[in-house]
């Protein structure tokens, strides 16, 4: 099936059952500040999930496209993007969650024709702020879904958030397709990559408010999303988004121009592919690249495009050349071609000349001379832009000494906030205070200390953090790989303290006040005269803190709520940084 048949054939479905159609909003979100980009489609139609009368009624279809720049890091496999179109239906007030089912299973079993052995379902397993959903579990399971292929899923799986503190939310339905062509297995296992998830129908009964809770909502909406690239390729039997017709004449350009294989470089053409498209978008939506907020993120996509095309091949290639079958897949969206096209010129030109500069200042540095020195490289990389791993290309190439030690010594000494803050800002693409990201954060600061803690290491201090609702990741200064032991102990501590379920206090003071009370900075950040600390720390001994951090939170009030700390990976971030990416099981 083509994408264009599949947008019709949602957008028919719906409207006969009486919905109306709405437009396909803007990138930069009018409705929502809570979000730098539009994430999903209920954004646009946040103001009227909480009560405004839309204008269209209470039954609205739409298709709308959406970035996500959360998880910029998972781009590069089979099924992540940081532009992709959703399809939705929402009910306002109107129908609930059996009908939502029942049009779900319709339009999935009857429009697209799915065999009832290629889907399963999950559910919402219930927790202290909401029983579990039996209902959509019981409507399933009469539409003809076997109890097996139903599985119920904790909050971190099967709940819609507000991207804000406060906001709609509630429990969710997934729906999921077996995606290879062995049998489908008796009983759905969530964790089996072969069910990949394609649409969800959340629930939204509740609204979150500001100190945390979940109230029943006055209006009750359904508000749903069908990721249309993974639909197009689960339903033309692709294991890889990128061989759909909705890539394929970008990668086909890229294998052309670089003459390289796809099957030899998927994860270089998938990221030059996707972060170009998503620049195409942004760019047409009137954002220009700058150096803040949303301009950043559009240059930082453009820049490691443009890195990326240098690790695939040595030829000059721009990325104009590259991104024109966009023009072509998107033919209703009349993309803005000049502009992108100016721009994206403008953009690689101004990198280029970056990196030309910094090649002048480096000949400078090194005539006469056999090394380079960290003060001399940590310029270059720092003033002239100049990517690190290039630094040690041309010392390579000239047989110059790189100071790689001292190179380090002076990034520490330089972690600055404006550093810290646009490259956090890149990574949170979404303002996300879900429960789960909540929690996660408040691991992150167990982790910091347990690490100081078991490596026996005071000067070890965080040097980055994201945190997705899934997992957190988590930057630090050290200079060598962890043993499994050193993992293992780490773990323990931190699940050990858990189990104790100590509290968590939030207290404003000096700043100051908070350094000479044993708080940990983060960074070498540039912090205000007032401050917020959180600490953890024993009831019954008060004084002798588990960890105190200057941090806005928010954070979890008892840590046994966490429930059980592991890491998954420990490895390099960078020279002299080591990355851990953890989770809460
Ligand atoms: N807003 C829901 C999602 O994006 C439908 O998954």
């Amino acid at each position: 099936m083509k994408r264009e048949d599949l947008i019709k054939k949602y957008l028919e479905f719906f409207k006969e059952k009486g919905h109306k159609e709405v437009p396909n909003s803007s990138l930069v979100p009018e409705n929502d500040p809570t979000v730098l980009f539009t994430t999903a489609g209920m954004h646009p139609l946040v103001p009227f999930l909480i009560g405004q009368k839309h204008p269209l009624g209470k039954k609205l279809v739409g298709i709308q496209r959406c970035i996500r720049t959360r998880d910029i890091d998972e781009v590069g496999d089979s099924t992540h993007h940081t532009f992709f179109e959703m399809l939705g239906n929402w009910s306002l007030g109107d129908y609930f969650k059996s009908e939502a089912i029942e049009y779900s299973f319709e339009f999935l079993t009857k429009i697209l024709k799915i065999p009832i052995e290629k889907i399963a379902v999950s559910v919402f397993e219930g927790d202290k702020d909401s029983p579990k959903d039996l209902e959509s579990a019981r409507k399933w399971e009469d539409l003809g879904i076997p109890k097996e292929r139903i599985a119920s899923l904790p909050k971190k799986n099967n709940w819609w958030d507000p991207a804000g503190l406060t906001g709609p939310c509630g429990p969710d339905t997934e729906m999921f397709y077996w995606r290879v062509k062995e049998k489908t297995p008796k009983k759905f296992d969530p964790t089996n990559e072969n069910w990949i998830e394609i649409w969800n129908d959340v629930l939204m009964q509740y609204t979150k408010n500001d100190e945390g809770n979940y109230m029943e909502a006055k209006q009750k909406n359904i508000d749903t999303g069908m990721g249309l690239e993974r639909t197009i390729a689960v339903l033309n039997g692709l294991d890889d988004n990128y061989l759909s017709e909705i890539w394929q004449p970008l990668i086909k350009k890229i294998e052309k121009i670089s003459r390289k294989e796809y099957s030899q470089n998927k994860k270089e053409m998938r990221i030059i592919a996707d972060h170009l498209k998503a620049s195409a978008f942004i760019i047409s939506d009137g954002v220009l690249p700058n150096n803040t907020e949303r301009g950043y993120v559009l240059r930082r996509l453009i820049r490691r495009a443009i890195r990326q095309i240098k690790n695939l091949s040595e030829n000059k290639i721009s990325i104009v050349e590259i991104i024109k079958p966009v023009f072509k897949i998107y033919p209703e969206y009349n993309l803005d071609e000049k502009l992108i096209l100016k721009e994206l010129k403008n953009e690689e030109a101004k990198f280029s000349l970056t990196i030309e500069n910094g090649l002048k200042k480096f000949e400078k540095f090194v005539e006469n001379k056999k090394e380079l020195s960290g003060e001399e490289s940590f310029l270059l990389y720092q003033s002239y832009g100049f990517p690190i791993e290039l630094i040690e290309e041309e010392c390579k190439s000239k047989k110059i000494n790189f100071k790689r030690e001292e190179f380090l010594k002076e990034y520490e000494k330089h972690q600055k906030l404006s550093q810290t803050a646009s490259s956090g800002k890149f990574k949170s693409g979404l303002i996300d205070d879900s429960v789960e990201t909540t929690r996660l954060h408040t691991a992150t600061h167990l982790l910091n200390e347990a690490l100081r803690q078991i490596l026996k290491d005071k000067n070890l201090v965080q040097k980055g953090s994201n945190i997705t609702s899934e997992r957190l990741r988590f930057d630090f200064n050290f200079s060598r790989k962890l043993t499994n032991e050193e993992i293992k102990k780490v773990e323990e501590w931190i699940n050990e303290k858990i189990k104790k379920g100590f509290n968590v206090k939030k207290e404003e003071m000096s700043l100051k006040k908070a350094i000479d009370s044993g708080a940990q900075a983060e960074f070498g950040t540039k912090y205000p005269e007032r401050v917020s600390v959180y600490t953890i720390y024993d009831e019954k001994d008060p004084k002798n803190f588990i960890s105190k951090e200057l941090c806005t939170g928010p954070h979890v009030k008892d840590i046994s709520e966490l429930g059980k700390f592991k890491i998954l990976k420990e490895e390099s971030s960078s020279l002299g940084i080591r990355r851990i990416k953890a989770i809460l099981e």
